[in-house]
């Protein structure tokens, strides 16, 4: 059973500046809602109500939001407004939410370590809150769920990408598995590789299901991309044991962590809700 989920979130979000000067980027909003809330929204979908969160200096916003106000609700009481706090009150009663905070910036695979004393030693989900997905039927991550409970090893999701894209994302290489074009034996990961060393066209996005000794292979795994500890790097090492599986997401992404990625959320969510 996967029962935690981690979500790192200690990034600085310089692209976003001066808007993230002293708002988090988890909690900049898709028209009303924080991305941050509809990463944690997907792992109650997946039935996991446990949220470890890593958040840094100037993140204190991600545990207010994520906690009781008192003062505006009793304001709100009684008045055609209080409808408004319904969905996060409800996120707030089924969850629990513990923080650590990541002591210095030295990547991914840095911020996933920092999240151990939060998960202990049992297989955990990592969300990264600026890859906003969207679904019909069934999210990623109960897909992957699945997955974890057949292989019993590490998950990552994965879709096609233009291969000029590929130094924007880890790239994967791995053999479908027999009677399925959507899951992948992975036997190798890059971080980031320019299109000529892109072994395939196929990126990781930003859901993990990682079993617990990735902890003690990210302690040993050097820097690597940009001279940051990175969890492609370490997946390396289980990939070589036959221990990662890629589950290719059919769903609709966006990286929100762009400026493109985040206005293409924001029509599509305005449509979709019928904002616009
Ligand atoms: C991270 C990972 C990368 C992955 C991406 C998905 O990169 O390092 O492998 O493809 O998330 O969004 P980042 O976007 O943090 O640079």
């Amino acid at each position: 059973m996967i029962n935690k989920c981690l979500f790192p979130a200690a990034g600085y979000g310089t692209r976003f500046l001066p808007a993230t000067k002293a708002v988090p980027k988890e909690m900049l909003p898709i028209l009303i809602k924080p991305l941050l809330q509809y990463a944690v929204e997907e792992a109650i979908a997946s039935d996991i109500y446990n949220m470890s969160i890593v958040t840094g200096r100037g993140k204190r916003a991600i545990e207010d939001h994520f906690d009781n106000s008192f003062e505006l609700e009793s304001q709100l009481r009684g008045t055609s407004k209080e409808l408004y706090l319904d969905e996060i009150k409800k996120v707030i009663e089924h969850c629990t939410f513990s923080y650590i905070r990541q002591r210095h910036m030295k990547g991914l695979g840095d911020a996933i370590l920092s999240g151990e004393p939060l998960i202990g030693n049992e297989p955990f989900a990592v969300i990264l809150a600026d890859d906003l997905c969207d679904y019909v039927d069934v999210n990623a991550l109960s897909e992957m769920i699945k997955l974890y409970e057949k292989f019993q090893c590490s998950i990552i999701a994965i879709h096609e990408i233009p291969i000029e894209h590929s130094n924007k994302y880890g790239i994967v290489s791995g053999i479908p598995i027999k009677n399925s074009n959507d899951i992948f034996q992975v036997s190798d990961l890059i971080e980031k590789p320019d299109i000529k060393k892109a072994p395939s066209n196929m990126a990781i996005i930003g859901r993990y299901i990682l079993t617990p000794d990735i902890f003690d292979i990210l302690r040993k795994t050097t820097p690597g991309k940009n001279g940051e500890i990175q969890i492609t790097d370490a997946l390396v090492s289980q990939a070589k044991k036959g221990k990662v599986i890629a589950y290719k997401f059919k769903g609709k992404r966006f990286d929100c962590g762009t400026i493109e990625g985040y206005l293409n959320a924001t029509n599509y969510f305005a449509k979709k809700l019928g904002f616009s």
